[in-house]
């Protein structure tokens, strides 16, 4: 096992990584107030690792709350349900709440977390790829409106993060990949080697090999924590960590929740994010390419839905939660391994980039 620390003075907490940890009451035990425990799943994840993870809050009062699965369910409606759960329980504020899952329960969860009773304990227990490395750190929560992804939240840090690599084996394929496009993102955002590691290592990963997962998972975790400890709230430079969500965001509302996985709206939304980019003379070919074949190698989707227009892109894009008085900010490449925020890109140039990732066929492969 390895541990990192997201350093954020009183707020500051562990994020143990390795194989077999649920089940590990130590690493647990720590960070639990109160004798009161929920624990939250959903209706995939309970049967395969439910009773794992009560068997480390033995002791406690645990209640179980299985919800349904699906991006689709991230929302108020299955957010009260939380809710409700806990009052039923009589759960105080001295009580802890777990997430068991993604980031869908993650995220739903830690919103539960930082609204009950004004904020009670919470601990992550990420069981995707995508949730151990990005959701499950940082202290981001929410939900989603109809009308635009992630917008109702609050930031609310876990006590701990446990992220067990062994539930990675029951994963589906479709979604190890949407994990790694967040894997990805480090490597373009500020990590140029770990960039280098993925292009020579993506076969590995793609195979799950445990040790090239645990070094991706580690790897990405601490770039995250080093930004998060940085700016916590997202005054400046962890919006780099939305590099392709903006048009990532737009895609996974504009085509219906889950329609599109996160991570792939994300892998995609990087492709345009480098177009534009080298559009813009920032990046050459060379390096555009390269953010191509890597993310196509991922197996991942690295064109929009048709469906996609200029028109929709902007209409949903203007909602973004990184647009100040309409001007949408976009996280770019000046190189790879280095991003920016800007709002200063030319609109025509924009245009080009979201023609071209629309409207091109949706072929997956790129001739690699
Ligand atoms: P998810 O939570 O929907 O999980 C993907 C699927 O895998 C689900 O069907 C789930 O039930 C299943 N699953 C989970 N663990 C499993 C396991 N071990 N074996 C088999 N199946 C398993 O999706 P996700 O990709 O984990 O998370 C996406 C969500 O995370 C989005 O809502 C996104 O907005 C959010 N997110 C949040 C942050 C943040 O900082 N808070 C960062 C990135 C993404
Ligand atoms: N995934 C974006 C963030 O944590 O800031």
């Amino acid at each position: 096992m390895q541990t990192l620390h997201v350093d954020l003075g009183e707020r500051s907490y562990p994020i143990h990584i390795g194989e077999n940890l649920l089940g590990n009451t130590d690493l647990i035990r720590p960070h639990v107030t109160g004798k009161q425990v929920m624990i939250v799943t959903n209706t995939t994840v309970a049967p395969l690792y439910l009773s794992k993870a009560e068997q480390m809050f033995s002791g406690y009062q645990i209640e179980s709350l299985v919800l349904p699965d699906g991006e689709h369910y991230k929302d108020l409606k299955t957010l009260n349900k939380i809710f409700d759960a806990l009052l039923e329980a009589r759960f105080d504020r001295s009580c802890t709440l777990v997430a068991l899952g993604g980031g869908v329960i993650g995220d739903m969860t830690g919103f539960a977390a930082a609204s009950y009773q004004r904020g009670v304990n919470f601990i992550q227990i990420p069981t995707t790829l995508l949730s151990q490395v990005d959701s499950s750190v940082g202290g981001k929560t929410g939900v989603n409106h109809p009308l635009g992804k992630n917008m109702i939240g609050a930031f609310h840090q876990p006590q701990c993060v446990v992220a067990d690599t062994s539930t990675l084996n029951t994963l589906a394929d479709r979604e190890l990949s949407a994990g790694i496009a967040e894997v990805i993102k480090y490597g373009m955002l500020g990590d140029e080697e770990f960039f280098c590691w993925l292009e020579a290592n993506m076969n590995d990963l793609l195979k799950r090999e445990p040790d090239a997962l645990a070094y991706a998972i580690f790897r990405s975790c601490e770039d995250k924590a080093k930004i998060v400890a940085a700016d916590e709230k997202e005054a400046g430079q962890r919006a780099l960590l939305n590099l392709g969500h903006t048009f990532g965001h737009a895609i996974e509302t504009g085509m219906g929740y889950g329609e599109w996985l996160h991570g792939e709206a994300v892998g995609t939304g990087m492709i345009i994010a480098a177009d534009l980019s080298k559009r813009m003379g920032w990046i050459n070919q060379d390096d555009f390419h390269r953010v191509e074949v890597l993310i196509d190698k991922a197996d991942l989707p690295i064109r929009a839905p048709a469906s996609m227009t200029y028109e929709k892109f902007m209409d949903l894009m203007q909602r973004d939660k990184k647009t100040i008085s309409g001007q949408i900010r976009l996280v770019l490449l000046k190189a790879i391994g280095e991003a920016i925020i800007t709002a200063d890109y030319d609109q025509e140039l924009l245009a080009q980039a979201l023609n071209e990732h629309h409207a091109l066929p949706s072929t997956r492969k790129i001739g690699i």
